[in-house]
């Protein structure tokens, strides 16, 4: 039996890993995605750029990537910079634990490997943030290493070329596409082979309706052969994201709004928002909101007019934040559960970096004032 096991046996036209890899560089050469991040092999920006596209679409990530390079363009720069300066960068692309751990990891290499970031799969994955498929990109593309990074494009196309009906994210599967992509690599051009297959996937071997009549790899394509190609790859179903309701305070005093900083670790770490937290059962809108501001800033405030409802979907769950504008009855704020907190004037609030809710209530508040307020 072969090594890789649990394939279909007919037997593809073209028959040699060899004639398959060598197609697929071919059509790579003429037909690669002119992105920023392909124009150099610097091992620091193909690995900001990979932990960007993590989750992230390349058309979002395009600029984000050229004003991160703009505003901290070597590893030194990164580490020596300001967390909030490097998670301001970072607002709008989400899962801010990539900015912080891209910046840890920075800092960590210039501690303790010279300022060098490592080229072998293993000491990348000991670095914060890099998980295999990370390791394995920034190896292939920057090192030169015989790697395949095995990511949801990667994973679609593999799964069809070679019929893999195993759920591709399962140990089992993950194994069996990996041992394909090894059996094809082609020596010393890995970084080529794992962007074709990513640009393939991202334009022809697409989730629906792949466009097979222009795919390089036709031939060698048994779900295409079976015609299952929309049935692979196999996913594993995840219960829905269940759905949190949220209250948020609009504190004003003497011109400025008070913000907070969450906690440094977990969802949204370091980011400013308008105070408040998750409703309890049972509880009222104003009452969830009520206690939330007792318990994080230690003051009695009452709810006022409703500004607004906000929906943002995570990875997980999904929240419905109900934004109140509020008055401060009595007490000084402190954060007893927060990192921080800020009196904030309406025209400093861009330089907050906040999420998406947040951001969208700021927006909201400056439109407001402008109309209140307009100038010239
Ligand atoms: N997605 C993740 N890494 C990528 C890369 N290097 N090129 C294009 N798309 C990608």
């Amino acid at each position: 039996m072969s090594a890789i096991t649990g394939t279909k046996s007919s037997k593809p036209a073209a028959d040699s890993s060899s004639d398959l890899a060598a197609r697929l560089l071919d059509w790579y050469r003429q037909n690669r995605r002119s992105l920023p991040w392909r124009t150099t092999s610097d091992p620091y920006a193909v690995w900001v750029a990979e932990i960007m596209l993590q989750q992230t679409r390349v058309e979002t990530v395009i600029p984000y990537y050229q004003r991160w390079m703009e505003r901290f363009p070597t590893l030194q720069h990164l580490a020596q910079a300001d967390e909030q300066q490097v998670l301001k960068a970072w607002e709008g692309l989400g899962y801010y634990s990539r900015a912080r751990s891209l910046q840890r990891a920075a800092r960590l290499i210039v501690e303790q490997h010279q300022g060098q970031i490592p080229s072998r799969m293993e000491a990348l994955m000991r670095l914060p943030g890099i998980g295999r498929y990370t390791a394995a990109a920034i190896a292939s593309i920057a090192f030169g290493q015989d790697e395949p990074a095995l990511d949801g494009n990667l994973r679609r196309v593999v799964t069809r070329l070679f019929d893999i009906s195993l759920p591709a994210r399962s140990p089992e599967g993950e194994a069996q596409i990996l041992a394909h992509l090894r059996a094809h690599l082609p020596p010393g051009q890995a970084g080529d082979f794992n962007q074709a297959l990513m640009d393939l996937g991202a334009t022809i071997c697409t989730p629906r309706k792949p466009a097979c009549g222009q795919c390089p790899l036709a031939e060698w394509c048994q779900a295409r052969t079976l015609g299952v190609q929309e049935k692979r790859p196999v996913l594993i179903r995840r219960p829905p994201a269940p759905l949190i309701t949220v209250t948020a305070a609009v504190i004003r005093r003497e011109g400025r709004v008070l913000l907070t900083r969450r906690p440094a670790n977990g969802l949204l770490g370091g980011l400013w928002e308008f105070p408040g937290g998750k409703q309890e059962s049972g509880e009222s809108l104003p009452e969830c909101l009520r206690r939330e501001i007792r318990e994080e800033l230690g003051v009695e405030i009452e709810v006022n007019a409703p500004l607004g409802v906000y929906r943002h979907a995570y990875t997980h769950f999904k929240v419905k934040l109900h934004a109140f504008s509020c008055t401060l009855l009595h007490g000084e704020p402190h954060p007893h559960q927060a990192d921080d907190l800020a009196w904030a004037a309406l025209d400093e609030l861009n330089s907050f970096p906040m999420g998406k809710i947040d951001r969208q209530i700021a927006a909201d508040l400056l439109k407001l004032d402008r109309s209140l307020f307009p100038t010239g």
